[in-house]
């Protein structure tokens, strides 16, 4: 297909599914809430998808967006084969829906490692047509998580500045929470984000969990005194969860009563119980408007 038919077939599928849409929307609109950590190797996959799993448990309807764009490894995790990515989607092959790949539990995963790069390049059109594919899914979910890679690059700070709400992964390691830290600070020094939540991940305990919350509370009071930090919860160190991973199966599914699944159970509760500040424009139009503005 030449350039400008691909283009052509984008805007009429763009027409067809705005028509479709003219109905106003009922209800709340979804969460976005990106995960992310300063240092690499802290869980934040495995919270991303044993939160998912254990959220559509409870009959919330929720979107995994793997945006790791360096290792993508929500699928190889959950022993999934996606044929299909965001790049596809940006080629006009195939539309977001098709793309989309059932998880366990019933939640969905959005591949995006290989096509997020190319938002910063498309035209006002492919802009349009990418938003107007975006509201299809906004319907369809009560929450979305983005599964962010390590570090503090270019990408890890767009998706903390176009989520609604952020989730910072750190471990009982003094390397974890320097990186953690550093990241804090450029989003809140450079990009004037305010609120954090912070989830200590392999915490022997909960006195052991609150402490490292101390230790960064205390560095975030005394360098960056505007920044407010909630501690959202903990996930104990668990040697079932390895060996769930080496299965390609969820711990939270292979063994719902190990001490990590627990936890992840009882903190995907208290996520549904809480009442968050919504966008009117709906979270995840506004999540991808975010980032198509910033790149
Ligand atoms: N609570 C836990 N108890 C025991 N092992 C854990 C726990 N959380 C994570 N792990 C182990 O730590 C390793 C890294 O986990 P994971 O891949 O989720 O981290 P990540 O932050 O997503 O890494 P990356 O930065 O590379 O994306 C995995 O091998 C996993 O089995
Ligand atoms: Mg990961």
């Amino acid at each position: 297909m030449n350039q400008a038919s691909t283009l052509q077939t984008m805007m009429d599928r763009a027409d067809s599914k705005k028509r479709a849409q003219r109905s106003p929307k009922i209800g709340t609109p979804p969460r976005v809430i990106c995960v992310s950590s300063g240092k690499g190797g802290v869980g934040k996959t495995n919270i991303v998808t044993n939160l998912a799993y254990c959220l559509a448990k409870q009959g919330q309807k929720v979107l995994i967006l793997d945006a790791d764009l360096n290792l993508a490894n929500v699928d190889v995790l959950l022993g999934l084969t996606p044929r299909y990515n965001l790049h596809h989607v940006l080629l006009g092959e195939k539309s977001l829906t098709e793309i989309l790949v059932n998880g366990p539990g019933g939640f969905k995963l959005l591949p995006a490692s290989s096509g997020i790069m190319e938002l910063a390049s498309l035209t006002e059109s492919q802009k349009l047509y990418f938003m107007t594919e975006m509201e299809t899914v906004d319907d369809k979910v009560d929450i979305m998580l983005v599964d962010t890679g390590a570090g503090i690059n270019d990408n890890v700070v767009y998706f903390n500045l176009a989520a609604q709400e952020r989730i910072i992964v750190l471990t009982p390691e003094p390397t974890s929470l320097t990186d953690a830290y550093a990241l804090i600070k450029v989003l809140s020094g450079r990009h004037d984000v305010k609120r954090f939540r912070i989830l200590v991940n392999n915490a022997d305990s909960e006195k052991e969990a609150l402490a490292v919350f101390r230790k960064l509370s205390i560095v975030a009071d005394r360098f960056l005194n505007t920044i407010s930090l909630d501690l959202v919860g903990f996930i104990p160190f668990d040697r079932k969860l390895p060996k769930a991973v080496r299965s390609q199966k969820l711990v939270s599914e292979l063994f719902p009563n190990a001490d990590s699944s627990r936890m992840f159970k009882t903190l995907s509760t208290q996520m549904i119980a809480e009442k968050p500040e919504q966008h009117s424009d709906g979270n995840i139009k506004f999540f991808w408007q975010g980032l198509l503005d910033l790149s």
